[in-house]
């Protein structure tokens, strides 16, 4: 085997605030980027005992501190198509392509199932690390493989769906592989003869709104992203990292319990019996929406948001969350998840 060694650039004490959508200004001891595996691999012989960060959009990152190591931004991109049928395409794609960019090429070429994760903000690699997921869809329910280096020994192993272990917001490389391993690349199947998902109700009324009866591919991504531009904050605006809690998944009998009070309160089936409930609703319900600490807060179209309105920490935001988890459990008896990864 041939082995090619990159001139590696690594740069010092280096402000993340541009790296990651709530624009927290913590800063790097060192940082770097790959745009091929190959490049990945020089730069690792580099990093020594140093601790290791990898990092796509920064769009489900909170940094409560500087990072104290080295910070590897993934660019690796391409994308392309490896097998087809009449009916189904396989689409492979390089780790640092841009999500939303990869979600529209895909519609523009009438390549079908992952319309509804329209405007999701972040990289292709990071789309099965918390099985991303959105109005009816998540990327368990279109995922053939993912390629991915394994840190410790340099090797590239193949995960197949099963072997990913998907769940809500869950897969094996948050769980048993945490920190393990580098995805480069993800291989999606997506359709050609379309199954239009509009499970999700705020479609259904979207698509009437924009007088459509029979819609494509290209109007169900019209639609989520009309849907999402109208209550979520655009990172480039307000610093954000979408929900900032995992909706809680709890027993039927709390929510009947909950229900004595609120009749009305939103509640979905899940797996198990269990029932999920959506902890934007709690947390509106107890008054936490649209409260204003200084230069953050929890934004006023959807609770489930945190959000930096100009120059906070890290670990503002952290606080302004276990405030909300303890008032949570007080008034429900129920314990929220943080879903961003605390840095
Ligand atoms: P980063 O924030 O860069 O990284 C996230 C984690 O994954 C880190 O631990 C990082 O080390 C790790 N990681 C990243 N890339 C790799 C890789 N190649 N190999 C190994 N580890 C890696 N999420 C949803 O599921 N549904 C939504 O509807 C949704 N809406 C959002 C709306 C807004 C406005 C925002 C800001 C965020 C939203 N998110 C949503 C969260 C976020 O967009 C996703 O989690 C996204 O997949 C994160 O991608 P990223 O590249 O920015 O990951
Ligand atoms: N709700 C309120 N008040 C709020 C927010 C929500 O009452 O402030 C109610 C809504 O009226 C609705 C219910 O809560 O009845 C659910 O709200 P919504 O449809 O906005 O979805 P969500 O549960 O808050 C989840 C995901 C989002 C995803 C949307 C659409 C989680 C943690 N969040 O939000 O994902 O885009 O559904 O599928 O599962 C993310 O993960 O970052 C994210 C944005």
């Amino acid at each position: 085997m041939i082995s090619i060694n990159f001139v590696v650039m690594i740069e010092r004490n280096v402000n993340l605030k541009s790296f990651n959508t709530f624009g927290i200004a913590a800063n790097a001891s060192r940082f770097s980027r790959f745009s091929s595996v190959e490049e990945l691999r020089s730069l690792l012989s580099e990093v020594g005992e140093d601790k290791l960060l990898i990092l796509g959009g920064g769009s489900n990152v909170l940094f409560t501190e500087d990072f104290d190591g080295i910070v590897l931004r993934n660019e690796i991109t391409g994308i392309e198509v490896i097998q087809e049928s009449d009916t189904e395409i396989l689409v492979k794609s390089g780790s640092g392509e841009v999500w939303h960019e990869f979600v529209m090429s895909c519609v523009d070429n009438d390549y079908g199932g992952i319309e509804n994760l329209s405007l999701i903000p972040g990289s292709v690699g990071a789309s099965p690390m918390q099985n991303i997921g959105a109005y009816g869809v998540e990327v368990k329910d279109v995922f053939e493989s993912l390629e991915a280096f394994h840190i410790k020994t340099g090797e590239v192993h193949t995960f197949y769906n099963k072997s990913c272990e998907f769940g809500y917001r869950e897969s094996v490389f948050k769980r048993k592989f945490k920190d393990q391993y580098i995805i480069t690349s993800v291989t999606y199947r997506l359709t050609k003869q379309h199954e239009i998902n509009v499970s999700y109700g705020a479609i259904e009324s979207e698509l009437v709104k924009m007088e459509i009866d029979n819609p494509t591919i290209k109007d169900i991504s019209n639609a989520v992203i009309a849907i999402r531009s109208s209550k979520l904050p655009d990172p480039s605006k307000i610093g954000n990292a979408g929900s900032f809690f995992k909706n809680p998944v709890v027993d039927p009998e709390l929510v009947e319990k909950i229900k004595e009070s609120y009749e009305n309160v939103p509640n979905y089936p899940a797996p198990d019996g269990k029932v999920k409930l959506a902890a934007g609703w709690l947390i509106d319900q107890a008054g936490w929406k649209g409260k204003t600490l200084g230069s953050y807060g929890v934004h006023k179209l959807q609770a489930l948001v945190l959000v930096n309105y100009s120059d906070c920490t890290g670990a503002n935001i952290l606080d302004l969350s276990s405030d909300i988890i303890a008032d949570i459990h007080e008034k429900f008896g129920i314990t929220l998840e943080r879903e961003v990864n605390i840095i």
